[in-house]
């Protein structure tokens, strides 16, 4: 599907001045400070992708019956961009989300975003927004592509229309606690994706599903929830918003494996920066049993999530409803060195030796 789109581009100059926007962001918290502009495609059957415009960020006129309003048919992506040196921005493997986006696409039926669009409509916002990144060590400007159905229509089919957008949010420490260890609830009455469903599309509809169960994690003191899985409640399967790893004694990592779980662009690139200092990587299932037993025998050195949002963050305690434990001596060396690797290549202080970085 080769289109060629030009990109109008009607430029929004920014009402707030720069030390305003830190004060925004501090009081703020995650994803609550906008930049002032937005992407938006078109697509319409029959005529594809069109309209391609770089403009003020502002609200959609939708109509009561659009389809996203009662299908859910939405997908989105995460990423960030960093400040680097001189007046130059980059991005952390955006050609990994371009793929996503594209497999989430095809599992909610929409249409794909051509790889080269998807990148030019980010890179296109970052540059003109580029003003707002944050420079602060652990701050990002978290860019947010999305697609929604916009078909006024109330039969449940694939829309023929849908909405491309980009928005993005300068941002800090996604947990409000800092790098504090996160506290983790297993919720063992509700599950988040089965086989054959959409548990490694990025659709919105996961994470509605996800938030009864992150409510009851929150009742109970927690950062997070952990699902296990939907046939056995048994599996160790993800968060509510990200991935899992478990260290073990002999210095070997554990992650959960693809299929149910969202396929994490953080968890692969540590599986990489793992791999490639020699440290043993499995992907493979997890009980929650074997997880209480191996923290009991001292065989658990350390549990952290990772994400976009969440980058590294080393796990302390976690709680489910016959009561609680925690995790190795509180010390999280393993994850640490790993988030710091992640870190330094993302800022530029670490040789990006994978290439992961593009910049503009
Ligand atoms: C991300 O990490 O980018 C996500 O989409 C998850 C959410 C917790 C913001």
């Amino acid at each position: 599907q080769k289109q060629d789109i030009s990109f109008s581009v009607i430029p929004n100059p920014s009402p707030v001045p720069a030390a305003e926007r830190e004060k925004l962001l501090a009081q703020g918290g995650f994803g609550t400070v906008f930049t002032d502009h937005m992407v938006t495609i078109e697509w319409t059957e029959g005529r594809g992708w069109h309209d391609a415009q770089v403009r003020a960020r502002a609200p959609f006129s939708i109509d009561p019956a659009s389809s996203v309003l009662h299908y859910a048919q939405e997908i989105f992506e995460g990423m960030k961009a960093y400040r680097a040196e001189g007046n130059s921005v980059t991005l952390f493997r955006p050609d990994q989300n371009a793929r996503r986006f594209n497999l989430s696409a095809q599992r909610l039926a929409m249409p794909e975003v051509p790889e080269e669009v998807f990148l030019e409509a980010v890179e296109r916002l970052v540059d003109i927004d580029r003003d707002w990144i944050p420079g602060a060590d652990g701050s990002s400007l978290y860019v947010r592509p999305f697609m929604f159905a916009n078909e006024n229509f109330l039969g449940v089919r694939s829309s023929r229309n849908f909405v491309f957008c980009v928005i993005a949010s300068p941002v800090g420490n996604y947990f409000k606690g800092g790098a504090k260890p996160l506290a983790l609830w297993v919720s063992t009455e509700y599950t988040r994706a089965a086989r054959g469903g959409t548990g490694e599309a990025k659709c919105g509809g996961n994470y509605a599903a996800s938030l009864v169960a992150q409510m009851e994690a929150t009742e109970n003191g927690c950062d997070q929830v952990v699902f296990l899985d939907s046939a056995e409640h048994r599996w160790v399967e993800e968060l509510g918003g990200m991935n899992i790893f478990f260290v073990m004694d002999d210095g070997s990592l554990l992650t959960t494996p693809l299929g149910t779980i969202l396929r994490g662009i953080t968890r692969d690139s540590v599986i990489q920066l793992a791999k490639a200092q020699g440290i043993d990587v499995k992907e493979a299932p997890y009980s929650f049993e074997q997880w209480q037993a191996d923290a009991a025998s001292g065989k658990l050195r350390e549990v952290f999530a990772c994400g976009t949002a969440a980058v590294i963050a080393p796990i302390g305690e976690v709680r489910h409803r016959g009561g609680s434990f925690t995790i190795g001596n509180g010390q999280s060396p393993v994850a640490e060195k790993l988030r710091d690797q992640l870190v330094g290549i993302q800022r530029g202080r670490v040789a990006d030796t994978h290439g992961w970085l593009r910049t503009i």
